[in-house]
């Protein structure tokens, strides 16, 4: 009998404070109206001095646990996703666990930048494939205020803070359908955030990104992996039901629907209000469709994702 990855919870934090366009426009050169026509984005939620990563995974995991109504002690792998994390060491995966309160199960983080949760997704799938694992916990959680240079308008208007989770289960009923990760060390000059102890004048440890050159590969890369992925299932694009994308940018999402031939109604998009909060974003998209009802049981979701690295991939999910 074919063994799935099969979600059975979901879960989401955002911090309370809403940082507005308006508000950025007060402290750089930059407008509502620019950023919203350019990007989709309005606001952006900042996490509070006190919140970190892995605070804000807590409050995402332990809504995911309490839908999939399985005891924390019962998660056999932790998987945390993050650019953001709190510490060098021990992992956020780590803290986690601890703040779950679960003993003996190996939890890890992944660092794909915008794509890890995708990543992670993947990893768990294989782990429950094989049998190593029965219910992995997977999270994605990014606390991007604090990595982003708040005086550069091509950066500080782009991300936000936030926290998505989910939890998956051996079965024989469908499941994650396949997963496709990739990554192409080639681009790091486009993209990327220097560490702290590595700060000098010339590595901020800020977010540096040429904009205009990431959106230009990420639109011809998630057209290939749309192309990838229902390839290796055999399936044609109308038979999917929703698109759940990274959410860097309206333009990409909507040039993603487009490759679909899908209406921007079956696209899951949460950037107007949320930004582009890189790891969490996929998960917190995926669990916003599924709590109001959008996502329904036996339907069939795209996930994919593009970031730092260059990092890109795709999950395919019979819900
Ligand atoms: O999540 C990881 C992957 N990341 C992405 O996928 C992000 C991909 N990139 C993007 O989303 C877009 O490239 C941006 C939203 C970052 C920028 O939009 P764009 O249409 O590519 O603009 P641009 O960088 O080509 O800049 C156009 C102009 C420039 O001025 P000049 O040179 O034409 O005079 C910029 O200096 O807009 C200027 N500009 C701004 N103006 C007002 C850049 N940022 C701003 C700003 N407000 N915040």
């Amino acid at each position: 009998m074919m063994r799935y990855s099969r979600i059975i919870g979901t879960g989401g934090y955002l911090p309370d404070d809403i940082r507005t366009n308006d508000f950025i426009s007060q402290t750089v050169d930059t407008s509502d109206s620019w950023i919203f026509e350019r990007t989709g984005i309005k606001s952006r939620r900042i996490a509070a001095d006190h919140e970190t990563a892995s605070s804000m995974a807590e409050v995402a995991a332990r809504q995911a646990l309490e839908m999939s109504e399985c005891l924390a002690d019962e998660i056999d792998l932790i998987i945390v996703a993050t650019g953001t994390p709190d510490l060098t060491y021990p992992s956020t995966a780590c803290l986690l666990q601890k703040r779950l309160g679960i003993k003996n199960c190996a939890a890890f983080d992944i660092q794909a930048a915008c794509s890890g949760s995708i990543f992670g997704l993947s990893i768990a799938d294989q782990y429950i494939k094989t049998g190593a694992a029965k219910k992995v916990l997977i999270v994605g959680t990014e606390i991007c205020s604090r990595i982003v240079d708040w005086t550069d308008r091509t950066t500080c208007i782009l991300f936000g803070d936030g926290a998505g989770a989910i939890v998956l289960e051996a079965s024989d009923q469908a499941g994650i359908l396949s997963t496709h990760i990739h990554s192409d060390g080639e681009f790091e000059d486009l993209l990327y955030c220097p560490n702290l102890y590595i700060n000098t004048e010339q590595h901020a440890p800020y977010i540096s990104m040429r904009g205009n050159e990431v959106f230009k590969v990420a639109v011809n890369t998630l057209g290939r992996i749309v192309d990838e992925t229902l390839d290796a299932n055999n399936m044609d694009r109308s038979e999917v039901d929703w698109l759940v994308p990274h959410q860097a940018n309206i333009r990409i999402i909507a040039a993603t629907a487009k490759k679909l031939k899908m209406s921007m109604d079956h696209v899951v998009v949460t950037l107007e209000s949320q930004g582009n909060t890189s790891s969490a974003s996929v998960l917190l998209a995926f669990n916003e469709a599924v709590r109001d009802g959008r996502i329904q049981r036996g339907q069939v979701v795209l996930l994919e994702a593009f970031g730092a690295g260059f990092t890109w991939g795709s999950a395919l999910i019979k819900f």
